[in-house]
């Protein structure tokens, strides 16, 4: 049976996958731009941190939501996934720098008593550690030498962004009904994942044994 293409998709194959750069680098030149112009509001830094760190969320969840949007919708979007974890890692890596730079002065002493005196910076620093290998072998070189260990590798996504949210939740005395929604999504997504997963493994047929 002929299958019936996707409009969407359709339309979707026009544009490249570095245009997800284009559009990622948007928020990131919004807040240089903000900070130029003196629009960034009262403080700063606390702002400029807050606006990375969301960035930062809304791409990583974006990317964990590529695969459930095609299987429960047929939307794909597989191919800009890469692109949208890298982005994400970006976004990370400019908000952790936010902190060190114009927060601690690179100030190494007054980092680690930040770190100390906020426990929850080191989840977000947990997150970010983790993630680094899977931004580092996000290229098909990788892919191709790493095979099966590449899929299990890129597993620790989940803990990596339920760290980045606890870290995020974590600041609140009471986590306000934004921190809950992503909270949710979150775990939404990753049930979704076990559960496709689990699924999978029992409609594989037995493997035959050897020997
Ligand atoms: C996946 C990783 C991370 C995510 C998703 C994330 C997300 C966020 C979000 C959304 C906020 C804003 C909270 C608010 O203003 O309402 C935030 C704040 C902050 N994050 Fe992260 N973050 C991550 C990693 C890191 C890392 C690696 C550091 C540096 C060690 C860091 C340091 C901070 C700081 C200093 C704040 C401001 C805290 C405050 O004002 O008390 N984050 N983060």
């Amino acid at each position: 049976m002929e299958r019936i293409a996707n409009p969407i998709n359709t339309a979707l194959r026009r544009f490249p996958p570095w245009l997800v750069y284009v559009l990622g680098s948007l928020p990131f030149l919004w807040v240089v731009w903000l900070t130029l112009s003196g629009g960034i509001g009262v403080d700063p830094v606390a702002e400029i941190e807050h606006r990375l760190g969301f960035d930062a969320l809304y791409f990583l969840i974006g990317g964990l939501a590529i695969t459930p949007l095609r299987r429960l919708t047929g939307i794909n979007l597989i191919r800009y996934r890469r692109q949208v974890g890298l982005v994400a890692f970006a976004y990370v890596v400019l908000h952790m720098l936010s902190w060190l730079i114009i927060d601690m002065g690179l100030w190494w002493q007054q980092a680690l008593s930040d770190l100390y005196k906020r426990p929850y910076l080191l989840f977000g620093l947990a997150s970010l550690i983790l993630l680094t290998p899977l931004a580092v072998t996000s290229n098909n070189i990788s892919i191709r030498r790493m095979g099966k260990n590449w899929r299990l590798l890129h597993w620790l996504v989940y803990p990596a962004v339920l760290l980045g949210v606890v870290h995020y939740l974590w600041q609140f005395k009471v986590i306000p009904g934004e921190g809950w929604f992503w909270l949710g999504v979150t775990l939404a997504l990753l049930g979704l994942r076990l559960w496709w997963s689990g699924r999978r493994r029992i409609a594989a047929p037995a493997r035959p044994v050897r020997g």
